[in-house]
């Protein structure tokens, strides 16, 4: 009869620990515990050496992000300001459990995700796919898991998805990998959500979101469009910004940089910048002077 309990008290113990059920508890970083599946230790270890404290992300929040101002205010009114006051903003008018961030290549998402989490004062994570998906079964939810509990525990916290398309493509539906680590994204999400306290947001940002699943797009409640701002707006930010680094003063008035810049048709940022170096470099090679001063 002893042979046999011990037998049962054997399976039963594989089992949980099969499982991932035994659950440790681990202190957290403002003293409090949360408990944990010890299943995924390997991936929690990974996923803390992708954290990044809000003084560790370079820049200097909306400063650095030219335009946009309306996108900035919703986003500081939905996200940041919930975000950052927890203890004011909760249940209902808790952060949205997802932002997506959609727009042409250098359109400013990664700079938008990067200046809310200085705004917000927040951790954040930059995830691409390489970081979750694997090529062993089981291995994906697991990463998953352990992404909500490392920023769960680093809470405030951002998970930015770059490239979330190729994280949850609509196809995943035909493969079993993909879509278990759909679903339990979406569980996670859902629950982790729900903890206003240790407010954990995910942006996610896209090229293409007619790519992205229809279950993960409908549960990233806020929907941005980005489009690149227009020249009279970028090219003095920018002239100011590099009198800023350099420490020198521009010669040239807003007015005169920006007929000098004679062709403004740019879809992004990133060509935009490319387009306005090569007009000042014409410009210095003419004999204009274009900087002055070193700045006092
Ligand atoms: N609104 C903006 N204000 C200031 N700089 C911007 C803005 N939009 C883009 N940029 C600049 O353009 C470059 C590209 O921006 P970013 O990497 O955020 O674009 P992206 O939308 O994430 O592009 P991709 O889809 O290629 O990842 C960066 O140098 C960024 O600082
Ligand atoms: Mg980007």
């Amino acid at each position: 009869m002893l042979d046999i309990i011990i037998v049962v008290l054997i399976i039963f113990t594989i089992m949980i620990v099969v499982n991932g059920r035994i659950k440790s508890i681990v202190p957290d970083r403002d003293g409090s515990v949360v408990a944990r599946s010890e299943h995924i230790d390997t991936h929690i270890t990974v996923f803390e050496s992708y954290v990044m404290s809000s003084g560790d992300v370079n820049g200097n929040g909306w400063e650095d992000v030219i335009g946009l101002e309306s996108i900035k205010d919703d986003l500081m009114l939905n996200v940041v300001h919930p975000m950052a006051s927890p203890d004011k903003y909760n249940g209902l008018s808790g952060p949205p459990r997802g932002v997506l961030l959609s727009g042409p290549p250098g359109t400013g998402k990664t700079l938008i995700a990067r200046a809310m989490a200085v705004e917000a004062n927040s951790s954040f994570m930059y995830i691409t796919a390489a970081q979750i998906s694997s090529k062993w079964i089981g291995e994906g939810e697991k990463s998953i898991e352990a992404l909500f509990w490392v920023a769960r525990k680093h809470a405030p916290c951002i998970i930015f998805l770059d490239e979330v398309e190729s994280i949850f493509p609509t196809f995943g539906g035909n493969n079993y990998e993909a879509h278990a680590l759909t679903n339990c994204f979406k569980a996670c999400l859902d629950g982790f959500s729900r903890d206003t306290g240790r407010p954990v947001v995910v942006i996610a940002a896209t090229n293409n979101e007619d790519l992205i699943d229809h279950a993960i797009m409908s549960r990233l409640d806020m929907k941005i469009r980005l489009s690149c701002p227009d020249m009279t707006t970028i090219v003095p930010y920018m002239i100011r910004r590099e009198c800023n680094l350099n420490r020198v003063t521009v010669k040239l008035s807003d007015v005169d940089l920006l007929r000098s810049i004679d062709d403004p048709g740019n879809d992004d940022v990133r060509t935009a910048e490319a387009n306005i170096a090569s007009k000042m470099r014409r410009l210095i090679r003419d004999g204009i002077t274009v900087w002055g001063p070193e700045a006092t």
